[in-house]
């Protein structure tokens, strides 16, 4: 027996095809008007609810990655600060440190670029189906001071941290000090990574030689360097800050517009 139109679309949400139920319609509407054969409506049909269950695979792994945006680094304007390395950042972007379990630490002064090009290599990596964790290091050392203590709310808090494919730590050293816990947990979270050879991307402003300063524990610094820098692509920021450009350009419309 044929079905009606709303028969179908009961039976395709029954089925939990949604991407299929979405475009039934106009799909019916345009076989009639093109008179497209039973295969290519079946097949367009077929299609649409892939798209649809990729696109929300996708939106699911942006949501659990902690990604704040979708950045990518078609949007980056890589004339504003020339000295950017911009072929090791294409080259990081094709995600093959990751296969590799090397680290990325891009280091430099605050506004040149550094979490943004974070953000768009991490977003590249959620596009191609990998687990990321993002977080940006000063609520983390503070969640992690605070979780030290509670075993179940730190393991919680950890694996996570230590499952993902790509973990990147925006912005560490933030502040000047970070509280012993803090730095233990950091450490072990950060060694644990190492041994299962999985990828960090780390951003700061802070230079390397700062670190200890900011760990006030040398035999600490060592263990995280250690495991940090044996495998890793060093990325300079030089340059000025974009954000000094924004506020500019913004000043200047004001003044344009008044
Ligand atoms: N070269 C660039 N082209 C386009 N936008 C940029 C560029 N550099 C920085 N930005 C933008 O300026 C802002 C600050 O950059 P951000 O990546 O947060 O800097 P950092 O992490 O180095 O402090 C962000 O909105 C970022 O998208
Ligand atoms: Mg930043």
């Amino acid at each position: 027996m044929t079905m009606s139109m709303i028969e179908m679309k009961k039976t395709l949400k029954q089925l939990r095809l949604s991407g299929a139920l979405a475009t039934l319609e106009t799909r019916l509407l345009e076989a009639q008007s093109s008179n497209l054969s039973a295969v290519e409506v079946l097949s367009d049909l077929l299609q649409d609810e892939l798209d649809r269950r990729h696109t929300r695979l996708l939106d699911k792994c942006h949501q659990r990655s902690g990604l704040p945006e979708r950045a990518s680094l078609a949007e980056f304007d890589w004339s504003y600060n020339p000295q950017i390395p911009k072929r090791t950042c294409f080259e990081l972007n094709t995600l093959k440190f990751i296969a590799e379990g090397q680290n990325a630490i891009l280091v430099g002064k605050s506004g040149t670029g550094k979490s943004h090009v974070a953000k768009a290599i991490a977003y590249s990596a959620v596009r191609s189906g990998m687990h990321v964790a993002y977080v940006e290091a000063d609520e983390l050392l503070g969640n992690l001071a605070i979780a030290s203590t509670e075993p179940l709310r730190k393991k919680k808090l950890l694996k996570p941290l230590v499952d993902a494919d790509l973990l990147v730590l925006d912005d560490l050293f933030l502040r000047r000090r970070i509280a012993t816990e803090s730095a233990d947990e950091l450490q072990a979270i950060l060694h644990r990574r190492y041994s299962l050879r999985r990828s960090c991307i780390i951003t700061t402003n802070r230079v390397i030689d700062d670190w200890s300063k900011c760990l006030g524990d040398a035999a600490l610094t060592t263990a995280i360097l250690d495991r940090l820098l044996h495998r890793s692509v060093p990325v300079e920021f030089r340059g000025r800050s974009y954000r000094l450009k924004e506020s500019s350009s913004r000043l200047v419309n004001t003044e344009e517009s008044a």
